[in-house]
């Protein structure tokens, strides 16, 4: 068997508001799969779904080959979860969590401690190995929460916006672990904000979109209904003066700077990445795109 995760017309609402409103895709084994979309779009509702949390209204779901709603415990034992919110004792130290974990997990104690010293240090956590949780900053937390979905090699991880809350190098230490976790085969099914992350890490991103799949497609299937970076022209205050698109390409960005020169306009020149505004825009305007599903 060869899929991992298979989604059918999954809808949830809370009240009488949709937040899930007919999700269909499926993810292969071995493979990175994004769940892309802004704050409140459904990102953790679809995740708490297929981590068995919450039961949809609508719809079928199964991960590695088991229901979510009928085989919750043999799904449960194949996956982990990494959530938003640390499930972490406050009062022990990072150490013993990671530890406490472990043993929960089937580690017998000298096991556990190694494990404990292993995932400590890939998340930068060895100063801190045997302070109390309760005096950790957002970041060290964020870190640990993730050590913890790290004790056992899961069939699936999930991963609910990872690299929230990270600076710049965790986030890169992150993005290296999860590629090195999926080289080795695990699945992951990761949700983020950010249009970069999605395109580093994942082999297909789903754009989720008033509670639908907007877009599905390799990262540079997106990139390629997106465009390029845009080369702004500010002035002084800052106010835009004029956005002049491009493939990405030297050719391409060269031809803007000539464009702006032809002109003789004066300003400050930057050059601006695509963000998930442009993304919702490309795939949602224009009945000229042309939806590709997997
Ligand atoms: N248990 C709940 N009861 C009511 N509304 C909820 C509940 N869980 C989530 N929501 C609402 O559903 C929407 C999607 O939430 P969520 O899945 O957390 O989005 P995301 O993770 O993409 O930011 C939000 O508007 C949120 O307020
Ligand atoms: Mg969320």
């Amino acid at each position: 068997m060869t899929t991992a995760i298979d989604v059918h017309g999954l809808r949830i609402a809370f009240g009488d508001r949709t937040v899930v409103d007919g999700l269909d895709f499926s993810v292969e084994r071995g493979e990175v799969f994004a769940l892309l979309g802004p704050n409140g779009a459904g990102k953790t509702t679809t995740i708490n779904i297929l981590t068995t949390l919450i039961a949809p209204n609508a719809g079928t779901a199964t991960v590695v080959g088991y229901d979510v709603g009928t085989q919750r415990t043999e799904v449960q034992q194949r996956i982990s979860l990494t959530g938003q919110s640390a499930a972490v004792d406050d009062a022990l130290t990072a150490t013993e969590n990671v530890a406490m974990f472990a043993r929960l997990a089937g580690l017998d104690r000298a096991a556990a401690r190694l494990r404990a010293e292993e995932l400590l240090a890939r998340f930068d956590l060895v100063d801190a190995a045997d302070r109390v949780v309760r005096t950790f900053s957002g970041g060290m937390r964020r870190r640990l929460d993730l050590a913890l979905s790290f004790v056992v090699t899961p069939e699936v991880l999930f991963l609910d916006e990872p690299t929230t809350g990270l600076d710049t190098r965790s986030r890169r230490d992150l993005w290296d672990i999860i590629r090195s976790l999926a080289a080795a085969g695990t699945t992951v099914f990761l949700t983020t904000q950010y249009l970069e992350e999605a395109d580093q890490l994942a082999d297909r991103i789903a754009v989720l979109h008033d509670g639908r799949i907007a877009a599905l497609g390799t990262p540079s299937a997106l990139k390629a209904r997106i465009g390029g970076d845009t080369v702004e022209l500010h002035d002084e205050r800052g106010e835009l003066l004029n956005a002049i698109p491009t493939d990405g390409s030297v050719a391409d960005l060269r031809r803007a700077l000539d464009r702006l020169a032809d002109a003789a306009a004066e300003g400050v020149v930057t050059l601006r990445r695509p963000t998930l505004d442009d993304v919702f825009l490309a795939v949602t305007s224009g009945a000229a795109n042309v939806e590709e599903h997997a």
